[in-house]
């Protein structure tokens, strides 16, 4: 039932047999165990440190030789000035830097720092590898739509063995913050909206970047981010407040963590945002009761950029020195970007605030963290630019990032069978994002290049198509003339592809949206278009879910494309023109209007759930517009046409101790292959707290060739009926279940009920 290429670890999850092991505290304590060997030298190196030079550990700064990019993203709030940084880092006052720019320059500060530096302790280069080095992969949401965490563990192998040869040893990602809310712009960087994803997701991004051996010189360290609930900001806008209930926390926020954490990710971030009052950046209960006692993790927590200093403008912390304190105490070990842990933590030391046992356990876990890494057996180990070079772009590289950016590809409609295209199609390709160093790679790439990606046309091109390209009108505004240049391009084409959406910069941090719609001039471009009566395929560009409308949501068929890196015009073309059919599913919802959001699958039936068919009154739908999803979580259509019967059970009742064993026949009634996402949901029909409609709890991707019949088969446990209940602890309790295998959240695809008994 499963990816070939699965690895037996991947493939227990698909099948959802692990995941309270995935969750228990037990399983957390034991990966952290293995990655936190503390060397002998290590206290006795740390009883030589002045108070200084530990705060010096303790502190991270960005890079004052970032590129262009880099200094966009992560303007060095401190010194621009190199030589000063370089001097920063001799005398102790620095860990490492992070967004540098290249091995280069890695190795003028490493060698500085060996060379002149009293203790000889190794900096440490962190970085935002977020989805590719220099070969760039399809945004994170993107890739998800593969429904191949394996796939995504390749893509982090790469994305791994390309920075660490550019003397990079520790990536901010995998980002795995749930998203539950289009408006809100970094639902890109993560899993999307549904917490086996996240989890799955989170755990194969963690092995791929950390490898087999965090020593090896194509090794790069984890960070789970941003800890916690970031992604459930208010009204979807970065930074803002979150308020949610300790149980929404534990089973939708924090289990992608625990993922990453059992996947053995050393590292984590404190996220920006507070939750019921308490900013994470100061929150105890989070970073020490939670994260240290209860999960036992025994790696580092940084603070995100300038978080600590962010706790004065959250009204928290009085100065400067408060923050220091009250972040340094929270459970945050290393301070990223703002010094003050550099200019207060010897003083508050000094003055009995905070205590040096502390302290020196933090500096203890940065030490341990580089050596794990093999910084002091060779602080050379990740930095030589002629591998950076070789390293760089190799032909493997691209061609998985081709693979990647086809399977990210999510079909959501193809009325009349439009697509795909022969190559004798004459095709207009019209729309801002048809042609041009843009928008191609994504937003989240410190060190990729938008005119090394291949754009739509390129890709169509390069596959010999025959395309007139016309832009028609920029991203946000008209062009002169644009729309009459398109409209005639579109009567002399036999077909429209239609590229628009939004621009990369409009999702990533920062990028909150109120309105998640086609900007109104390519809107405008659109409904010109589709009055010439030429058939029309969505080519759409985006970093999170749409509310479509108008012309773009009634054109024939619809390609949802995210920002698909490197390879995009390449992989784009071959789903166009069916050398590779279809297979992405949606791993967040596309909601009929943006005032729907926070929109996600696994929401509530609250009292007066809309029953199907035509809007009832008193129940809960919006004025003219029914609360479900235009295009569903788990939707994607295929070249094929499958579907799904005989749902089978090989026991009607699930035991405490045993399984139950699920089972659904898939026939592809088309006439191409297809690769089907079964997905099997859950829904618990009456517990002692409210459960969602439907929970994801397996999928398996499955190729059936035209006339082909396959059995998809599931295995649940007791673990898998797991919810926080009434104590806030994990609880099973026995009754009726409805199990959907199904091809997307929505759909009703085959349905039937078994029964847990809680006995043996
Ligand atoms: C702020 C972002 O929130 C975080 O994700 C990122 O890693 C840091 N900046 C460093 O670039």
């Amino acid at each position: 039932m499963l990816p070939a290429r699965m690895s037996r670890r991947s493939a227990i999850h698909a099948l959802g047999l692990a995941s309270a092991w995935a969750i228990s505290p037990l399983r957390a304590g034991l990966a952290q165990a293995a990655t936190q060997n503390v060397p002998g030298f290590i206290d006795p190196l740390i009883a030589r440190m002045t108070l200084e030079e530990k705060a010096g550990q303790l502190t991270l700064m960005a890079s004052a030789w970032g590129g262009d990019r880099a200094a966009g993203l992560n303007p060095p709030g401190g010194s621009t000035n190199f030589t000063a940084q370089i001097e920063d880092a001799v005398a102790g006052r620095l860990t490492g830097v992070f967004n540098v720019n290249g091995a280069t320059m890695a190795l003028r500060m490493q060698k500085a720092v060996m060379q002149r530096s009293r203790l000889k302790i190794p900096l440490i280069f962190a970085a935002d590898v977020i989805h590719g080095h220099r070969t760039i992969f399809p945004i994170p949401v993107g890739e998800v739509a593969s429904f191949e965490p394996e796939l995504a563990q390749r893509t982090a192998r790469v994305a791994a063995f390309e920075a660490s040869g550019a003397g990079i040893d520790w990536t901010f990602a995998p980002m795995v913050d749930i998203a539950r809310d289009q408006r809100w712009g970094r639902a890109m960087e993560g899993a999307g909206e549904d917490v086996l994803l996240g989890r799955l997701f989170a755990a194969a991004r963690v092995r791929g970047f950390q490898g087999d051996s965090l020593a090896a010189d194509d090794a790069i360290m984890a960070c789970a981010k941003h800890f916690a609930a970031y992604g459930a900001a208010e009204a979807g806008l970065d930074y803002s407040t979150v308020d949610i209930s300790e149980r929404t926390l534990r089973e939708v926020y924090l289990p992608p963590f625990q993922s990453a954490f059992a996947a053995g990710c050393g590292t984590t971030m404190a996220s920006f945002n507070e939750i019921a009052g308490v900013p994470s950046t100061a929150n105890h209960w989070l970073l020490s009761d939670v994260l240290r006692d209860e999960w036992q993790f025994r790696g580092l927590v940084v603070s995100d950029y300038t978080g600590d200093e962010e706790l004065i403008a959250h009204g928290v912390a009085r100065d400067g020195r408060d923050a220091a304190r009250l972040a340094f105490l929270a459970g945050v070990d290393m301070s990223m970007e703002s010094d003050l842990y550099r200019l207060h933590l010897p003083s508050l030391v000094r003055d009995g605030l905070v205590p040096e046992a502390a302290v020196d356990r933090s500096v203890r876990r940065v030490l341990a963290m580089k050596a794990m890494l093999g910084l002091f057996d060779n602080p050379l180990r990740r930095i030589d630019p002629a591998r950076e070079a070789a390293r760089s772009r190799r032909p493997e590289a691209l061609a998985l990032a081709r693979e990647a950016a086809r399977k990210s590809i999510v079909m959501a409609k193809n009325d009349g069978d439009l697509l795909p295209l022969a190559r004798a199609t004459r095709i207009a390709l019209i729309g801002p994002f048809s042609s041009g160093a843009h928008d191609i790679i994504g937003g989240w790439s410190v060190y990729g290049d938008d005119a090394q990606g291949v754009d739509l046309a390129t890709g169509l091109r390069s596959a010999g198509g025959q395309i007139t390209v016309v832009p028609g009108c920029g991203i946000d505004a008209p062009l002169p003339g644009g729309i009459e240049a398109a409209v005639a391009a579109a009567q002399a084409a036999d077909v429209v592809l239609l590229a628009v959406g939004e621009s990369q910069e409009w999702s990533g941090e920062a990028q909150s949206r109120t309105e998640i719609t086609v900007p109104a001039a390519q809107q405008r471009l659109a409904e010109a278009i589709a009055a010439t009566g030429k058939p029309i395929v969505v080519v759409l560009k985006n970093g999170r879910a749409l509310a479509l409308s108008g012309a773009v949501r009634d054109a024939s068929a619809i390609l949802i494309t995210w920002q698909l890196g490197s390879e995009s015009g390449h992989a784009l073309a071959e789903v166009i023109y069916g050398d590779y059919g279809p297979s992405g599913r949606l791993p967040i919802s596309f909601p009929h209007e943006s005032g729907q959001e926070p929109y996600h699958y696994d929401h509530k039936s609250t009292g007066r759930p809309q029953a199907a068919g035509p809007l009832q009154p008193y129940k809960a739908h919006y004025r003219g517009v029914p609360d479900t999803a235009l295009f569903a979580f788990g939707h994607g259509l295929t070249y094929g046409k499958i579907s799904y019967s005989d749902l089978a059970f090989d026991k009607p009742v699930l035991s405490r101790d045993g399984s139950i064993t699920i089972s659904a026949k898939l026939t592809n009634h088309g006439r191409r292959s297809a690769a089907e996402v079964a997905q099997l949901y859950i829904h618990d029909r009456a517990a002692s707290v409210t459960r969602p409609v439907r929970e994801l709890k397996a999928f398996a991707k499955v190729t059936l060739e035209p006339g082909e019949k396959r059995d998809v088969q599931f295995t649940l446990h007791r673990t898998d009926l797991t919810f926080i209940g009434m104590g806030l602890t994990p609880t099973v309790e026995p009754g009726q279940f409805d199990v959907w295998i199904a091809p997307s959240a929505q759909d009703e695809g085959v349905h039937g009920t078994f029964e847990f008994v809680d006995a043996v």
